[in-house]
């Protein structure tokens, strides 16, 4: 669907929901719209609104229903954003997007959320010439991987990692944003998978019983990749088929050290055994390359002590 035309279907501004106020449009996705709005205390909240454009329609100025084209499809992902407000609702880390509240209207569910002032990595790429700086860069994914562990520790995968579902707020920090598809690992039955072509891992595509800890370090690889090439890497099940991707460590060359470069390869594995199984290892691996022209061996330590202690 055209931009206009989800235009047209968002809520308008002014628009009153439960203690909110919309006050501006922030995004409008193929699933959900998210909205800036005001709560009664006129704290800034972002609220997501589950709206999937080819299977609903709005019935006068705000209710949602399925427009008859697959319901069994609406009401199921309309399940799924309920697994994704409660894969987040415990979660309380810097670096994932803190969940304030949930409910129903519209004959919809809307998703409340702390409003983080920022961009996205991905409009960050796109509004550079260049690459990301690999200092800024290897700072944001340490941080980034921060979250990332929490989200391990709790059993969940994120399986949508990518640079518009993460967020950079203005003093540089990251947040993981867009849990929908964390539900892959909360729920029992098999779902239709959701791919983002050039992050998605090829067990995503193929053997789904693969997937761990590994297949999001897989799109953590991928993203850094799209730092460097400022567009998506060739997707996974045609690597599969034919691996062409140029390896990052050779379209890199003098751009990024060959430390940073061998990790993105390395993350990038098409098998996942060869990728770094877990964040915390992928994590150490990062800050040596970031204090390695300092031989600050001592320091190293000190960082991996700090990122051992309990969160
Ligand atoms: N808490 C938030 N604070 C600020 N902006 C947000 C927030 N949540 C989402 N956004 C904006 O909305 C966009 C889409 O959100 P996301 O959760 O990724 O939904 P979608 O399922 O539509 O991809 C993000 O890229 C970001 O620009
Ligand atoms: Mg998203």
């Amino acid at each position: 669907m055209k931009l206009a035309n989800k235009i047209d279907i968002a809520l308008p501004v002014g628009t009153v929901l439960h203690d909110y106020t919309i006050t501006r449009v922030l995004s409008l996705g193929g699933f959900s719209f998210v909205y800036l709005a005001q709560d009664k205390q006129k704290n800034t909240v972002a609220i997501k609104e589950y709206m999937p454009v080819t299977l609903a329609k709005r019935d006068g100025q705000t209710h949602i229903r399925s427009n008859g084209k697959n319901e069994a499809a609406y009401k199921h992902g309309m399940k799924c954003f309920f697994e994704e407000g409660l894969a987040l609702a415990n979660i309380e880390h810097k670096n994932i997007v803190r969940v304030k509240n949930f409910f129903r209207a519209n004959n919809t569910v809307y998703m409340v959320m702390k409003y983080e002032r920022g961009k996205s990595l991905q409009d960050y790429i796109m509004a550079l010439t260049q690459p990301v700086p690999e200092n800024f860069m290897i700072r944001m994914f340490v941080e980034l991987l921060n979250g990332l562990r929490e989200v391990h520790s709790r059993k969940l995968l994120h399986l949508d990692i990518k640079p518009a579902n993460i967020y950079i707020r203005l003093d540089g920090s990251p947040v993981l944003l867009d849990f929908g598809s964390a539900r892959q690992a909360l729920s029992e039955v098999t779902l239709a998978p959701t791919y983002t072509p050039g992050f998605a891992p090829p067990e995503q595509y193929i053997d789904r019983k693969h997937l761990g800890p590994w297949s999001d370090i897989y799109s953590i690889g991928a993203s850094m990749y799209a730092c460097l090439q400022r567009s998506s890497p060739l997707a996974a099940n045609i690597r599969l088929n034919e691996d062409t991707l140029v390896p990052a460590i050779q379209l890199g060359k003098q751009i990024y050290s060959e430390k940073l470069l061998s990790i993105i390869d390395d993350c990038m594995h098409i098998d996942y055994l060869q990728r770094p199984q877990s964040v915390f290892s992928l994590q150490k691996k990062m800050i040596e390359v970031h204090v390695a022209d300092d031989a600050r061996g001592s320091l190293v330590d000190k960082i991996i002590k700090v990122l051992t202690k309990p969160l």
